[in-house]
């Protein structure tokens, strides 16, 4: 049985374990503050989920979800997600989380930024353009028509399928937007970002978007 942890349990993190736990998965949810602040929401979600210390969500999940302030990212610890598939659901606002240099001359990306600082991780873009409250409304079941589609992208194809069949049990079709370098295509202030998306409608969002600097 595969033990999803997450890293941030607020609006994102908290939905993608009830999704989780709703598709049978073990999941060890925690946040900056500490597992006694959970309790709530380890009582809702059941006897499948327990909340730690991010450290211990990241060595106890088999698959591992950050979902932070993207400003916080490095404070993502490092050894126990060597080898792990980690999701990544940051999004770049500069109100909130600074500017950030690298991602302001768009020199490169915010799942970028994520893997540079977890090297030995696969990291998967994911969940990222979806608002949080839609993960638990919106999914349908495989070869509903018009199934909600979200992009995916990433560097290790493996890691991908996984994720991809991850989103097919939590209700989604998935598009692959490419390696981790594409992953702006999905960024805030893209066409695809926020709205509900067929795949087909996806890829065609995904094709026709613009970084910052080509607008
Ligand atoms: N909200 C949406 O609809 C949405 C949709 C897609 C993507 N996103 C992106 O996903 C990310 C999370 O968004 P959110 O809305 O879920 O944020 P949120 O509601 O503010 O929750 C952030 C969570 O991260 C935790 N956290 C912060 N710093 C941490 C650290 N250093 N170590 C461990 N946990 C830490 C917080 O814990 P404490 O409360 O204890 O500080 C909290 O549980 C953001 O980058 C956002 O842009 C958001």
């Amino acid at each position: 049985m595969t033990t999803i942890g997450l890293i941030g349990a607020g609006h994102v993190g908290s939905q993608v374990a009830r999704l989780a736990v709703a598709h049978g998965y073990d999941v060890v949810i925690s946040n900056s503050r500490g597992p006694e602040t959970l309790s709530a929401l380890v009582a809702e979600l059941g006897s499948k989920a327990r909340a730690a210390t991010s450290v211990d969500a990241a060595k106890d999940g088999d698959i591992v979800v950050v979902t932070v302030p993207l400003k916080n990212y490095r404070d993502v610890t490092i050894d126990p997600l060597a080898g792990k598939i980690v999701i990544d659901t940051d999004n770049y606002y500069p109100q909130r989380d600074g500017h950030i240099a690298e991602l302001d001359n768009e020199s490169t990306t915010t799942s970028e930024l994520l893997q540079a600082h977890l090297p030995t991780s696969k990291v998967v873009k994911a969940f990222n353009h979806i608002y949080a409250a839609e993960l638990t409304t919106h999914g349908q079941p495989a070869g509903t028509e018009n199934r909600r589609a979200l992009a995916i992208a990433g560097d290790d194809s493996e890691a991908k399928a996984v994720v991809s069949r991850l989103l097919d049990q939590f209700g989604f079709d998935t598009v692959d937007a490419g390696p981790l370098k594409e992953g702006w295509r999905i960024q805030r202030d893209t066409p695809g970002y926020g709205p509900r998306r067929t795949a087909e409608e996806l890829r065609k969002d995904l094709a026709v978007a613009k970084r910052y600097g080509d607008k």
